[in-house]
């Protein structure tokens, strides 16, 4: 079995200010909007998700996304499969995808290929993270958490073979074999 090490890269209280920022521009930005349906793409999301709706002083609706990019490894593989479909209809809604990390832009860009085909009334993208580096497709990224060093990360939602989700912070891996 490879053993690792998680260095802390972003505490918990750098990610709970970022976190109340967005929420602040997110809640300005939608002040005079009725149905705004906050998107949550599962499973590396739902912790970002959950602490940042908590942070809008709005209705928000939810809904849910499932997306595997990843194969349970720490290199993409490229494909991108849909795992959980949307519940409602959001065709003439505003719709806000949340994303946990914007790594090659893959992901992002079949999200919203998919999403605009359902004719939603506009399309805001937010990620807590992104690797500037690591993008191999530009793809509409509207707000971001922290940009970050191309390093594989965990923690806060994150994962490396469903391992360490439940980090509060947000930790660098390296393997020690
Ligand atoms: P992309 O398609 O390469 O942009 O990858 C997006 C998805 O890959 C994210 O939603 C994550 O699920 C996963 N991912 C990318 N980089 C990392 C990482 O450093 N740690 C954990 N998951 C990652």
């Amino acid at each position: 079995m490879e053993n690792f090490e998680i260095s802390p890269l972003i505490t918990e209280t750098e990610i709970q200010k970022k976190v109340a920022e967005l929420g602040a521009t997110l809640s300005d930005k939608f002040k005079n909007q009725d149905d705004v349906v906050f998107i949550c793409v599962l499973k590396g999301s739902l912790i970002f998700y959950s602490d940042l709706i908590r942070e809008i002083e709005l209705d928000v609706k939810c809904d849910f996304l499932g997306l595997s990019s990843y194969k349970n490894t720490g290199t993409s593989s490229g494909e991108v499969k849909l795992t959980l479909d949307l519940s409602t209809n959001v065709e003439g809604k505003e719709v806000v995808v949340v994303e946990d990390i914007v790594d090659t832009g893959l992901t992002m860009n079949y999200l919203l290929r998919m999403l605009e085909a359902r004719r939603p009334k506009n399309i805001t993208t937010v990620t807590l993270l992104r690797k500037p580096d690591a993008i191999k497709e530009e793809c509409q990224i509207d707000h971001v958490g922290f940009d970050i060093p191309n390093d594989f990360v965990v923690g806060y939602g994150l994962d490396y073979g469903e391992q360490y989700r439940n980090l509060p912070f947000i930790g660098q891996v390296a393997s020690l074999n």
